[in-house]
């Protein structure tokens, strides 16, 4: 006879920056818990991993670095970004460094170093598969179990009273495109660019004119010194990042909550009026940047960073040892044909849909009238009584919660929620006699 699961207070589907986050609020609730909240992370990378294929080595963080992991929530954690420098022996010339934005690379090598402290909460190499029902006797889903596998085929079960779903971004690409090894999504770029000789490549084709495209289109630019880069947009050019000091407060705890009670039309508002805050845009310094690069190329005649504003691609095919692309003109319907090495789609990214791995559970989530999931102020899915454990979603929720939902602006915050939502239910349920009784809980 096999023994029971053990019942995890809450697992964790993706072990991304928030759920790192969540680890840390739980391990430190657990240091003075009388009853510690157990709980276990699943993430399908083999180690820690934060968006790796665009660790642009100069690139920098688009965020504080007090909105690290923990400061917002608890300032005197032992997970700060500053307890990390002082661990590594760099406070002192980080601080003489004057900057509030670290390199991405610094900041990677941070949460690898949070990670490392919560390591007994997490198992790598686990893709959560599917996530199904378990019934209480009397028809309530009393618990999750969240099936995995490793890369070897090795399958396990984890069985847990909440989820919380972070498995954050995918990567967007418009209808009909598919990566190979000759178009990217830049998601992949420093895993692909390996690959290409750097003394036969002579042109790259960089479609977008995001942040990540703008990235994409100078560090080719650098890498390639021989290379042509093409920069192809619908825009006339870049569009700066709006992050002065006013329009950043979309991004404080309280917008949250005025963002969840403001009706639908309004949230469209302030997404239109604030997206420049985050979607579509390009940091001054970078647009700059690449100003000077392509006037300096005007001046001595001899350019290879080229804009194609105003254009989009409408044919992309792939040849012998490339990719040719058809770029259009949006106002005069020119087109002109590009032989490149490879073509780079920094098209953006979607949030993953929770529902994909929930499965049966996915019929059980309330939707709103635009068919889009119903999540409480807690961030839980709105299940219904049928569901007694919480659902928590960490990402996809900007239609209920803003502009931070895929963001690590509001992340230390919205994990202290996410936790206290946990254990507020926990304790409701140890007052129900009927969860003495039967250890389910029907609110
Ligand atoms: P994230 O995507 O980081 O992690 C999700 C994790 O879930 C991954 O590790 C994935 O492998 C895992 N996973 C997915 N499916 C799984 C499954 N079925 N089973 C197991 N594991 C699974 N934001 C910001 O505020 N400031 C910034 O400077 C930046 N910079 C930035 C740069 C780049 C290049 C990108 C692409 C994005 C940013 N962002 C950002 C936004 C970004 O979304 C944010 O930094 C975090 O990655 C969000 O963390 P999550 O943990 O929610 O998702």
């Amino acid at each position: 006879m096999s023994l029971p699961l053990p019942v995890y207070d809450l697992v964790g589907v993706g072990f991304g920056p928030s759920n790192l986050a969540l680890a840390i609020a739980l391990t430190e609730h657990n240091e003075s818990a009388d009853e510690p909240v157990t709980a276990h992370f699943l993430e399908r990378q083999p180690c820690f991993g934060w968006h790796r294929g665009m660790l642009i080595e100069d690139a920098t963080m688009q965020v504080s670095f007090l909105k690290d992991l923990a400061t917002m929530r608890n300032p005197t954690s032992g997970f700060s970004f500053l307890a990390y420098l002082h661990a590594k022996d760099r406070l002192v010339d980080f601080i003489n460094h004057k900057n509030l934005f670290p390199l991405r690379i610094e900041f990677h090598d941070y949460f690898e170093w949070a990670a490392a402290k919560v390591d007994d909460l997490v198992s790598y190499d686990q893709t959560v598969t599917a996530v199904e029902p378990v019934t209480g006797a009397d028809g309530t889903v009393v618990h999750f179990d969240v099936r995995t596998r490793t890369a070897a085929g090795e399958e396990a079960v984890f069985r847990a009273r909440n989820l919380a779903v972070g498995t954050g971004l995918r990567p967007n690409l418009p209808d009909g495109v598919t990566v190979s090894d000759r178009i990217w999504h830049n998601s992949e770029l420093l895993h692909r660019v390996r690959d290409i000789d750097e003394d036969t490549a002579s042109r790259f084709v960089v479609i977008g004119a995001g942040q990540s495209a703008a990235e994409v289109t100078a560090f080719l630019h650098e890498r390639f010194p021989r290379a042509e880069v093409c920069s192809v947009f619908a825009r006339y050019g870049y569009s700066p990042s709006d992050d002065s000091a006013f329009a950043n407060r979309i991004f404080d705890p309280e917008a949250v909550d005025a963002f969840y009670e403001a009706p639908e039309r309004m949230k469209r508002r302030l997404m239109d009026y604030h997206g420049n805050t985050n979607y579509s845009a390009v940091d001054l310094d970078l647009i700059d940047e690449l100003y000077r690069r392509m006037y300096r190329e005007k001046v001595r005649g001899a350019q290879r960073l080229r804009m194609f504003n105003m254009s989009r691609p409408v044919e992309l095919a792939e040849t012998a040892d490339g990719v040719r692309a058809t770029i259009e003109s949006l106002t005069n319907g020119e087109r002109t044909v590009l032989e490149a090495d490879v073509a780079v789609y920094s098209t953006g990214y979607l949030p993953a849909d929770p529902t994909a791995l929930l499965g049966a559970l996915a019929g059980y989530c309330r939707r709103d009238e635009f068919d889009r999931l119903r999540v409480t102020r807690d961030y839980r899915l709105d299940t219904g009584p049928e569901v007694t454990g919480g659902i928590y979603l960490q990402g996809g929720t900007e239609h209920s919660h803003g502009i931070t939902s895929s963001l690590l602006s509001n992340t230390a915050i919205r994990v202290g929620e996410i936790l206290d939502s946990v254990l507020d239910r926990r304790a409701a349920a140890n007052r129900l006699p009927e969860y003495a009784a039967s250890g389910t809980l029907t609110p």
